[in-house]
């Protein structure tokens, strides 16, 4: 089990850059930054993260995994779980996971997970799984305002804890078929239709999640392709 020591701060350019530098310089497994605000959050693909002042949970946790690399790879998936069961048991809500880190509230982006590592040797150094909620953000950018949603409701301290308690016990069993099992049941993707970015505009249905949280896509030709998140990302075509 990991124990975690949280640490809260006002305002931080992003937690995850925050504890990277704690992590390079050789602090334990299990620290927790929180920010009240962030001024750079960060997600994936470069993009930016909305961290106004006191409307999200902005957290990132500092993991010093002894675990395959098959098994790291697996963190975000199962951090992915642990934040919808959360959701879940303190808000009361049905969320869906989008392949494989944006969390959605209907159609729209309620949280994202950006999960960063450092490496030698083939062997992890360190993980930091960020983790971002909107939990009551009236007002986004316009550029994100017909996409994202938040909750409504600030239970910031009792989400915290749920999504550490769920993590928790996820971790401790990163590759059990549980995990696959409820990532599938609230796979948003499955039965759209989808643009696969980077690939010559091509385009199908999302039939399944393989074992390894894979994409399974029927092509216009039937032909069924396995894309994996790190290679390949794609668009729902409405
Ligand atoms: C994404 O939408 O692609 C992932 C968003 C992850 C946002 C969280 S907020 C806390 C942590 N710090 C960051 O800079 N990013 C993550």
């Amino acid at each position: 089990m990991v124990t975690f020591d949280i640490r809260k701060f006002d305002t931080l350019d992003s937690t995850n850059t925050y504890l990277k530098k704690l992590a390079e310089e050789g602090e334990k497994e299990g620290i927790v930054i929180i920010a009240d605000s962030q001024t750079s959050g960060r997600g994936r693909r470069g993009k930016s993260f909305y961290s106004p002042e006191g409307t999200g949970l902005y957290m990132s946790i500092l993991l010093r995994p002894d675990k395959s690399i098959a098994d790291i790879t697996l963190i975000t998936t199962a951090a992915a779980v642990a934040l919808s069961l959360a959701i879940e048991e303190v808000y009361h809500k049905e969320v869906l996971i989008k392949w494989v880190n944006d969390i959605y509230l209907g159609e729209k982006k309620l949280a994202g997970i950006l999960t960063e590592g450092s490496f030698s040797h083939n062997t992890p150094d360190y993980i930091v799984l960020g983790i971002g909620v909107n939990l009551t953000t009236e007002k986004f950018p316009d550029e994100i305002k017909d996409i994202a949603v938040s909750l409504g409701l600030d239970r910031k301290d009792e989400l915290l804890q749920e999504i550490l308690a769920q993590f928790n016990k996820l971790y401790e069993n990163i590759s059990s078929p549980e995990i696959h099992k409820e990532y599938v049941k609230r796979s948003f993707l499955t039965g759209r239709e989808v643009e696969i970015l980077n690939k010559n505009g091509l385009s199908g249905t999302v039939v399944g999640i393989d074992k390894n949280f894979r994409l399974e896509v029927e092509l216009e030709n039937k032909e069924h392709i396995f894309l994996s998140s790190g290679d390949v990302s794609v668009k729902v075509k409405k």
